[in-house]
């Protein structure tokens, strides 16, 4: 039938709003906003200041976001090393979802059982430098995977295109080895880099700025 393999057919496509680049000072406003634009999903990074070179937020803030916004799927996003340790205290505050970096610890598959075991969705995140092969023999464990398009650490920065290959890479792997998951984009996100992730076979698109900035969130959505 000449179908594009690379093309994610099977999940819809969402995009799913991070609060990094939301007004912390008004930050209730700013998560009902994600709300009444018709999201569902959210997106929270969490950084340690070790694995990238910035901070975020920890626990209690998904906490507070939970409260003014149960209906949202809270999709954690651990820039940190060691997330193992810390991965009950997040689903605890109310993740829904938690993604960690397979750069960050030595106890990937541990990680990913423990995460589901708790009934969350777990993710695996790769750097710009960490090829697809590292998750093929993990891939059957994982519910997601994420391709980062920019290097972690701070909203705001540009799309790198090179991760389009690897998106497809991963698209083809999970698609080869009849593993449904998701595969999502996060950084530099933008209606144009947006369109060309889901046509590499990304079907979850993390925005920052595009969304925060936007005159009409609900458009975005
Ligand atoms: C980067 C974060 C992303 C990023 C998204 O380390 O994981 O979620 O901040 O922000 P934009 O869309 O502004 O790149
Ligand atoms: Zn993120």
């Amino acid at each position: 039938m000449g179908k594009d393999k690379t093309r994610s057919v099977f999940k819809p496509v969402e995009l799913e709003p991070s609060l990094i680049a939301a007004d912390f000072a008004r930050i209730g406003e700013e998560v009902q906003s994600v709300v009444d634009a018709g999201a569902h999903l959210l997106h929270l990074d969490v950084m340690d200041g070790l694995f990238v070179p910035n901070f975020t937020m920890g626990p209690s803030m998904v906490a507070a976001v939970k409260r003014v916004a149960p209906e949202l799927v809270l999709d954690v996003h651990l820039m940190i090393y060691a997330p193992e340790l810390h991965i009950d205290s997040f689903i605890d505050a109310g993740a829904d979802e938690i993604t960690f970096h397979i750069e960050a610890t030595e106890h990937v598959e541990e990680a990913l059982r423990h995460i589901k075991k708790r009934g969350c969705a777990a993710g695996l995140a790769l750097r710009p430098v960490s090829g697809a092969g590292l998750i093929e023999r993990l891939l059957p464990l994982a519910d997601k995977i994420l391709v980062m398009t920019v290097e972690p650490g701070f909203g705001g920065q540009a799309f790198m295109p090179k991760m389009l290959e690897k998106v497809r890479q991963v698209r083809s792997l999970a698609q080869t080895m009849g593993c449904n998951i998701d595969v999502q984009v996060d950084g530099g996100i933008n209606a144009k880099t947006g369109k060309e992730c889901v046509v590499a076979g990304a079907n979850r698109l993390v925005a920052g700025t595009y969304f925060f900035s936007h005159s009409d969130r609900r458009s975005c959505i």
